[in-house]
């Protein structure tokens, strides 16, 4: 095994991030979207707890239950590294908006990962390109880390403007943003026409356009935020697809649907991206 080699795996488990050599920790977040009850989120967190890979620092679980569950969760896995966040959050931070919920109070809480902007946040709820960019900004008056959701209709692929499409997500979802907080983000790609569909992007497609979304963010930020920066692929990953995909060397990890609604599938998926990974995040 060559020094070179020997320096790699001893900087594995560091998070070791510096101008020569960089590391980005994959993630596995479950969105559990509005499936699970009191029992059946219990359920699926505990079996998380029997993940013996869970003990290593080289992978990074996150779960978002429906928040009238968030308390029960995360108190169950109190003792754990597994993170919990929200699946929505609004942009007030306080005030007479009823039924909503701020950052502050998912501070309160102990939420570690809030979505913005999911594609059934924009085409069901309405949620526009601006309102993302206001709820990015309330979200960094707090702890939270945002996890940015961005992608293209099935439209707009078949008339090949998904790059045009991200771009423009992008640039107005980040509007007014500082490279500090950019640096702190989580970004998703999840083209539309993948979610929940069982057709997932193959990892040609899918690396193709986490690359756009890289350089785009080198364009504006630099490289150094580029290059630390995690970018999750998500719609329709499965144990079968995320060997192929998380091999890619701008996929950092997954945002899964409907496989996170399993314990055992979403523990493959995890096992999966942390033995797979290889030195693929690596950067020399
Ligand atoms: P899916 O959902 O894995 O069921 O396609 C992904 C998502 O909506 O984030």
């Amino acid at each position: 095994m060559s020094f070179f080699i020997v320096f790699l795996l001893f900087n594995m488990n560091q998070n070791y991030v510096n101008s020569t050599i960089s590391y980005r920790t994959p993630l596995v977040v479950g969105n559990w979207k509005m499936n699970t009850n009191l029992d059946t989120s219990l359920s699926l967190a505990n079996y998380l707890l029997y993940n013996k890979k869970l003990q290593f620092k080289d992978i990074e679980v996150a779960i978002l239950p429906p928040i009238p569950f968030f308390v029960n969760v995360k108190k169950l896995l109190k003792n754990s590294n597994i993170k919990v966040g929200a699946q929505n959050v609004f942009h007030q931070l306080q005030g007479p908006y009823t039924g909503k919920i701020s950052a502050l109070m998912l501070n309160s809480i102990g939420c570690d990962y809030v979505l913005v902007g999911h594609s059934e946040r924009r085409f069901i709820c309405k949620e526009t390109d601006d309102d993302i960019n206001m709820i990015l900004k309330s979200i960094y008056k707090t702890n939270i880390k945002p996890i940015l959701c961005i992608g293209e209709t099935k439209l707009e692929n078949e008339l090949n403007i998904q790059r045009e499409t991200i771009k423009i997500q992008l640039t107005k979802n980040l509007n007014g943003l500082t490279a500090k907080q950019v640096q702190q983000m989580i970004i998703a790609y999840e083209p539309i026409w993948a979610i929940g569909t069982g057709l997932s992007a193959s990892s040609q497609i899918a690396e193709s356009m986490h690359l756009v979304i890289r350089n785009l963010i080198r364009k504006n930020y630099g490289s150094e935020i580029a290059d630390n920066i995690r970018i999750l692929y998500g719609g329709s990953v499965t144990p079968e697809n995320a060997e192929e995909l998380i091999k890619c060397a701008d996929i950092d990890g997954f945002l899964v649907g409907s496989s996170s609604l399993n314990g055992d599938s979403f523990n493959k998926i995890i096992d999966i991206t942390r033995d797979e990974n290889n030195f693929s995040n690596y950067l020399l």
